[in-house]
């Protein structure tokens, strides 16, 4: 975990009356999920991202904004690519315009920005080195300010021109309100959690969240895998799971998760029922079935609801949740219920809970229970890589500047 957060705060740079004048770029994570049209289908990053830039706003700098949009090949720039939908929603929500830039990295038509002013310059993904963090990149970005400003938490574990470059050579490297806020809230929460900590890691493969798994399983009380994770840890269990989504060579490391736990006295609950179907389709005739009962050609697309029942106790006894993914196709109604239950109980539950990654902010948005979670992280990897312990590069900079 990351060590005190004794970087530069934005806030403290406003407060001693340092921004007035200068030029302020401000990194920050505006990748939001979009329809096939284009439009914007959830914009918690972007709200989140507003304080630091009205911030800037308010204490009299010319304020560039700019932040990666989906993986975009660089210098191939494509329409879907564009942050111009994001340009839209933050002037809303700003209540002053923001102009798009593209071609910025010279500066050019830059100079021209007056106090209080906001531009938003297109998806940084789309310069060429981002990625593999160049430092001719890097040095050109640090050149366009006097005050670099990470606030893209989310982004905050990938070393690239934009999060780690720039901030060894602008003239001031500083973290913005959200980071802080992120890095002090899931700090001070992990840090001595009560107990019992419940964390629930749902999502469609073991693979892409195993290092986390073990790593949880080394902490925690109970742990709730869900979704395609769950299908691979009831393999390991001895219960046949159909043709589920299942990484059948990664079975042994969910046994020996199962096991490892289970030698210091905690758990990984297992389902006693699900629900199946036998296609992947928005409608797909649903099954509840006990566990033992699931066919050769069914597919598992959610827990039953003896499952979410035994789930929700153990929720409403936790001290600390801690919850990133869905545990069952949730975009169906048919399967939605299992989520449904958990995002529920998690509301109600006394716990301090925390909650991060895209398609969790899409529960807790369709559930409609923010207002009920001790803490959202906008953070999807960033998050996870965080529980885990690592140190993330666009934070490490920023202790190394100060
Ligand atoms: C995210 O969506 O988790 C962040 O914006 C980081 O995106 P990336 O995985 O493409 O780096």
């Amino acid at each position: 975990m990351q060590s005190a957060n004794n970087f530069i705060r934005l806030n403290d740079l406003i407060a001693s009356g340092q921004l007035r004048g200068k030029r302020v770029f401000i990194r920050a994570d505006l990748n939001v999920p979009q329809d096939d049209s284009g439009n914007i289908t959830e914009d918690t990053r972007i709200k989140a991202s507003v304080p630091a830039i009205r911030a800037a706003s308010e204490a009299g700098a010319m304020v560039m904004v700019t932040s990666h949009l989906g993986r975009p090949v660089e210098g191939d720039f494509k329409p879907a690519d564009s942050l111009a939908p994001v340009a839209v929603r933050l002037s809303e929500l700003l209540g002053q315009p923001v102009a798009l830039k593209s071609d910025w990295i010279d500066g050019a038509g830059l100079e021209q920005l007056q106090p209080g002013q906001v531009v938003l310059l297109e998806n940084c993904r789309l310069n060429l080195g981002e990625k593999k963090n160049s430092d001719v990149l890097a040095q050109k970005m640090a050149a366009l300010c006097d005050i670099y400003v990470n606030d893209a938490f989310g982004t905050a574990h990938r070393a690239e021109a934009s999060t780690y470059g720039i901030a060894r050579y602008a003239k001031t490297a500083c973290a913005g309100p959200l980071l802080a806020a992120e890095l002090d809230a899931l700090g001070k929460a992990l840090h001595a959690p009560k107990r019992p900590l419940l964390a629930i890691v749902a999502g469609s493969k073991v693979s892409s969240k195993l290092t986390i798994l073990k790593s949880l399983a080394d902490k925690v009380d109970h742990l709730i895998v869900g979704g395609g994770i769950a299908n691979t840890f009831m393999l390991a269990s001895g219960i046949k799971v159909g043709k589920s989504l299942v990484e059948t060579d990664l079975v042994a490391q969910a046994r020996a998760i199962i096991d490892m736990m289970a030698a210091r006295g905690a758990q990984v609950p297992i389902p006693v029922d699900v629900v199946c179907a036998k296609q992947f389709a928005s409608d797909a005739v649903a099954t509840v079935k006990a566990v033992g009962q699931v066919d050769d050609d069914d597919m598992i697309l959610d827990i039953g609801p003896k499952t979410a029942a035994l789930f929700a106790a153990q929720i409403a006894g936790a001290g600390t949740i801690v919850w990133n993914g869905p545990v069952g196709v949730f975009e169906f109604d048919q399967f939605a219920h299992g989520t449904e239950s958990l995002a529920l109980a998690i509301a109600a539950s006394p716990a301090f809970s925390i909650a991060g990654g895209g398609d969790t902010l899409a529960a807790i948005a369709k559930y409609n229970i923010a207002d009920k979670i001790g803490y959202i992280s906008t953070g999807g990897g960033a998050f996870l890589e965080f529980l885990e312990g690592k140190t993330l590069p666009a934070v490490e900079i920023l202790l190394q500047r100060a």
